[in-house]
């Protein structure tokens, strides 16, 4: 199994997290530049230029469903690592995908714009990391533009994300004065090379900051402020560890400017050096360790495929443990069925060999019909419950309604579908059967009368439907789970697994019914009863 070790070893799964705007699509390109797989980078640029356009032409690259499944992983080697990026959609939105995709990472790399410090989206993103102690690194983008003092950033990040920060890197100067920075990882001079789209050399060594070479590169009043500042730097921030990295609670920061290239190669040196391989996965048996030998995975998203005449589907899986194989049967824990993996769809695509295996830390596609869910645990036999897949108590609730009453018999079986994908929670009233749509962003409900329309050809609009949040009702004693049912007909629905879910109007229904009913508990998610 010494093979097994070896590749577990050099395997780095992350993702990036960052507001929109703040580089994410910029800095994810570069890296699969510096990393090897330049074909590829074309295409996350073309995605994320349309994406910065209209909601409606995000939808269209939803749509584009061939676009999303092949940049959702982006697998790349560099120094005998292999690097698996896992695209987090991002817009303005709270999106549910992006929060699973961080259950499926050993490491972030968070991008903060230089000009604006932490931002609403970094923060939430940040804290789906802090619950699994997630290893961050952090890359301050944009310092070719007018930007905040290092030091004044470097605070912020401290004080609001309660993190301690160790500079690898500084910079000198910024805005139109920017050079270039310090590397404090090998003492070197990095100096930007400006107008030029290509990657910087690899840098001026110099024996630390004293180095006379410095005055001969860098114009007097620079070297002077360099000299300052890393001084200040270091007596404020401390030296960087690799164990308090490694557990969440301290963030290597660089900085740098995604666009020109300028710092990203120190960043993946970064990363090559100190990210970790695959983790251990917490199952609700025990935990999985990655080099034991049997394989174990499990599903963290699902995309629909790109041809809408077709159910088809594909799950998203990470292996957990083991070498996977195409054509391996694994046992699919939730039905207790056999599925063979005949044609996993495979990032590692860039030979046919590697193509037909998988390790841990890597994603596999897995082409279904709808039997694979979020959260679904495969193994080559043993019972494993994975935990920790997020799911979200919706916050926002409508109606949905078919324009054309002939078509509403199919509007279900597509809301459900869509439910079971994980895009949105679909409820269906006791009373008049209609279906509420759930979903944590206003933006959501766009995306699925879009979806709605164009892959099952059900027009349809949604309407306000006066509801407040929905729980899921559980107790221990069924008499008393069905007295209540029978005195709420008017306020249950049934998920799309037939689990009775409760639909408060108001915070007080709710808080009023809980208190009436103390033996009956209401579940924001569905995963607490798990
Ligand atoms: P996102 O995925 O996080 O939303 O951000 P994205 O990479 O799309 O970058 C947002 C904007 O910031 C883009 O400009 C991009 O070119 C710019 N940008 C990224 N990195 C840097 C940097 O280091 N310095 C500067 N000055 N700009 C940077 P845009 O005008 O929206 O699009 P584009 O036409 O330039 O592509």
């Amino acid at each position: 199994m010494a093979k097994l070790h070896d590749e577990v070893e050099r395997r780095r799964t992350f993702a990036i997290i960052a507001h929109p705007d703040a580089g994410k699509t910029t800095l994810t390109e570069k890296l699969l530049l510096f990393g090897g797989a330049i074909q590829m980078a074309g295409a996350v640029k073309a995605r994320g230029d349309r994406r910065r356009g209209a909601h409606s032409d995000w939808m269209k690259v939803e749509r584009e469903r061939g676009i999303s499944v092949a940049s959702s992983v982006m697998s790349y080697e560099y120094r005998g690592r292999a690097f698996n990026l896992l695209d987090t959609p991002g817009h303005e939105d709270f999106s549910e995908d992006t929060y699973r995709t961080l259950t499926a990472v050993d490491s972030a790399v968070m991008v903060i714009d230089a000009a604006k410090g932490i931002e609403e989206q970094t923060r939430k993103l940040f804290e789906v990391c802090r619950l699994r102690d997630v290893p961050i690194v952090t890359f301050i983008n944009k310092m070719d533009r007018e930007a905040r003092d290092p030091f004044e950033l470097l605070d912020e990040i401290e004080q609001s994300l309660a993190l301690d920060l160790a500079p690898m890197s500084w910079p000198i100067g910024m805005g139109q004065s920017f050079k270039g920075c310090y590397d404090l990882m090998d003492d070197k001079l990095i100096l930007m090379a400006k107008g030029s789209h290509d990657a910087p050399d690899g840098g001026q060594t110099c024996e630390g900051l004293d180095d006379p070479k410095l005055d001969e590169l860098l114009p007097n009043s620079a070297v002077t402020t360099l000299r300052e500042e890393v001084e200040m730097a270091r007596g404020l921030c401390q030296e960087f560890d690799l164990e308090s990295f490694r557990a969440g609670t301290m963030t290597p920061v660089f900085f740098g400017s995604a666009v020109n290239n300028f710092g990203v190669r120190e960043l993946l040196e970064g990363l090559t050096r100190h990210a970790p391989p695959p983790r251990p996965q917490p199952t609700a048996e025990r935990e999985v360790a990655p080099d034991e030998d049997k394989v174990s995975a499990f599903v963290f998203k699902i995309q629909a495929n790109m041809d809408p005449k077709h159910r088809d589907r594909i799950a998203f899986a990470r292996i957990c443990s083991g070498h996977f194989k195409r054509g391996m049967k694994l046992k699919h824990l939730r039905s207790a069925k056999t599925l063979t993996v005949h044609n996993p769809v495979m990032f590692l695509a860039r030979d046919r060999e590697l193509a037909e295996e998988a390790w841990p830390g890597d994603i596999i596609g897995i082409p279904n019909h709808g039997n694979l869910r979020i959260g679904d645990g495969l193994t080559e036999g043993e019972e494993l419950h994975f935990t920790g897949i997020p799911s979200f108590a919706p916050e926002l609730l409508q109606r949905v309604r078919a324009e054309d009453p002939m078509r509403a018999k199919h509007l279900g079986r597509a809301v459900e579908q869509l439910a079971e994908e994980g895009a949105a929670k679909a409820f269906r009233t006791r009373i008049g059967s209609d279906w509420i749509v759930g979903v944590v962003g206003a933006l959501q409900f766009d995306v699925l009368a879009d979806r709605i329309r164009t892959e099952y050809e059900i027009p349809v609009r949604f309407e306000q439907a006066a509801l407040f949040t929905a729980r899921w009702v559980v107790g221990d004693d069924p008499a008393e789970l069905k007295r209540f049912s029978d005195s709420h007909n008017g306020d249950l629905a049934e998920d799309h697994d037939g689990m009775t879910v409760f639909l408060a109007r108001n915070g007080w229904h709710l808080q009023h019914t809980a208190e009436e009913w103390p033996n009956l508990r209401f579940l924001k998610t569905r995963e607490q009863m798990a």
